[in-house]
């Protein structure tokens, strides 16, 4: 069976899963035969794209609400996760990114990436390796960072929480083994989003391709590829690991 098919009858959930990298993979899954749980922030928007049949691929995806920074948001989606009858895939994919110097980064703004960028995606990945150990199949990816392993100055909580990411990773690997629940993380180097295309002026994108060794930024598309390599059956002996998907920046 080609990778295309591999999903084919199989349950994923991707959070943040209605832009940017989490759409890529949102619809790289979809592609390849899966049916689709993605989450989104806010509650009017995931009701506008449950009804939009290009939005939900004619039914293949459905939206659901869900702040992580928000508790009783937080807990409603994990109480709901816990209830659906299958789950194959996990993708951890929601993340913010504060940027400011250490001395000007107040307490709440380190607690909400920490929150948003490490202790949701524990939660969800241990609300979802309960639905998955009773069928004893699953794979769950997520999606930390560059910065998860190497840092620059201004970015303490997001480094932070990406370090954070990948020892969740590989200890849910070792918890989960038993279970046939293979774990794994993907670090993107600086991929070209709708949001960084807008947020980022011509220059500034141009600089920063000059210091990637490909010479370019990459495209989200690029990183579900890895994502749906991870996440599908064909990946059944490498669990626990972090794939860097940077164009060579990081050993450069
Ligand atoms: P984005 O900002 O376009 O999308 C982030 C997603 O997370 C959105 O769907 C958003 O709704 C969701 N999200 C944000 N805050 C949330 C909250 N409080 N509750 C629920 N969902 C929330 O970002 P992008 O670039 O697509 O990033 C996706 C992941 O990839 C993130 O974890 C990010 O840290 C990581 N990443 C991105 C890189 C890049 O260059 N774009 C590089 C390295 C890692």
């Amino acid at each position: 069976m080609g990778a295309e098919q591999s999903f084919q009858g199989q349950t994923a959930l991707v959070t943040g899963g209605t832009r940017g990298i989490g759409a890529a993979i949102v619809e790289a899954l979809v592609q390849a035969g899966a049916q689709v749980i993605a989450t989104g922030r806010d509650t009017q928007g995931v009701q506008q794209k449950n009804q939009d049949p290009a939005t939900t691929y004619k039914g293949r995806v459905s939206f659901w609400q869900a702040d992580f920074a928000d508790p009783a948001s937080t807990q409603a989606f994990l109480d709901r996760l816990g209830e659906v009858p299958r789950l194959d895939v996990c993708v951890n994919n929601a993340g913010i990114n504060i940027v400011k110097p250490t001395a000007e980064l107040s307490q709440a703004e380190f607690e909400l990436v920490d929150q948003v960028n490490l202790r949701a995606p524990f939660r969800v990945a241990q609300a979802a390796c309960r639905v998955m150990a009773r069928a004893g199949y699953g794979r769950v990816v997520n999606i930390a960072s560059i910065w998860g392993l190497i840092t620059r100055p201004g970015r303490v909580a997001y480094t932070a929480s990406k370090h954070g990411l990948l020892g969740i990773t590989k200890t849910l690997a070792l918890d989960m083994a038993p279970a046939g629940i293979l774990v794994n993380a993907i670090s993107p180097g600086f991929t070209l989003t709708d949001l960084t295309r807008a947020s980022l002026g011509t220059e500034e994108l141009k600089r920063l391709a000059g210091q990637v060794p490909l010479g370019r930024l990459a495209q989200p598309a690029e990183m579900a590829r890895v994502v749906l390599f991870l996440a599908s059956p064909q990946n059944t002996y490498i669990t626990g690991q972090n794939i860097v998907v940077d164009g060579g920046f990081t050993i450069a």
